[in-house]
């Protein structure tokens, strides 16, 4: 995110404002993970694939991991396009977290690209999904990549145990561009505490690391 909080601009448009060591250190987080998780609209809007370096599908490999980390889409309302840059790269399977609302043509379209889950519900049981991609895909460290409107979602639901921020030296300003937390001007259910476990600076850059400290759940 920029100095001032941002993680786009008030259009969504992609934005490149981080550097060459920021983008390796996305990809070393990555292939830490079983699975890494993005929101529909961050992948329309990047169109990215979430794969990985070569050198780092190697060390996996080497890791007794398969190459590259499962790729998990999630959306509600399932309008997906098919010839997202991601559906072109066979690096790793994806698996599509939606609900029947998925328009039958696009069922089609993606059937034979990635793995459909579709729920009756109109909207995902973030708690489900979790479950399901521990049970049926032995995932047990998920890497979100954003964005905010995802993001908050599982941190309001207590889902969230690291934060890897890297502060970019820039300033958007603007009420109408996401934060971390993306737009709403509700506060969360309770503040998140954070313990910092991790502070790295490179060049003009600050890497963050953050563990978060869920209160401690009742027992009854
Ligand atoms: N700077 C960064 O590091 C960074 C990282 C990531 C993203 N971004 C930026 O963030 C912007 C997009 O963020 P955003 O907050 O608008 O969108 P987002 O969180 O990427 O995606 C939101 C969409 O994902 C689906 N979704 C999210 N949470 C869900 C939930 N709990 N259950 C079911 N579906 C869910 C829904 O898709 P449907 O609408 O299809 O139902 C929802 O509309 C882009 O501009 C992107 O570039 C920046």
């Amino acid at each position: 995110m920029t100095a001032d909080g941002k993680v786009t601009t008030r259009t969504l448009a992609p934005v490149d404002f981080t550097s060459r060591e920021d983008k390796l250190h996305l990809f070393r987080q990555r292939a830490l993970a079983d699975a890494v998780l993005l929101g529909h609209t961050s992948l329309k809007r990047d169109n990215v694939r979430l794969g990985i370096p070569s050198d780092l599908q190697q060390a996996r490999i080497n890791r007794k991991k398969p190459p590259a980390p499962l790729r998990v889409i999630i959306s509600n309302k399932g309008r997906i396009a098919s010839r997202l840059n991601i559906f072109q790269s066979r690096i790793s399977p994806i698996l599509i977290f939606s609900t029947k609302r998925m328009p039958k043509k696009t069922q089609a379209a993606l059937k034979t690209k990635a793995t459909l889950h579709l729920t009756k519900s109109g909207e995902i049981d973030l708690a489900a999904m979790l479950e399901a991609l521990r049970s049926k895909y032995n995932v047990r460290r998920l890497a979100c990549e954003g964005g905010p409107t995802l993001f908050r979602a599982l941190l309001e639901r207590g889902f969230v145990d690291q934060l890897n921020l890297t502060i970019a030296p820039y300033m958007f300003g603007g009420g109408k561009a996401p934060t971390l937390t993306g737009l709403s001007k509700e506060f969360l259910p309770a503040s998140v505490h954070c313990s910092l476990v991790d502070m790295r600076t490179i060049g003009d850059e600050c890497f963050l690391s953050y563990r978060i400290r869920h209160p401690r759940r009742r027992r009854n």
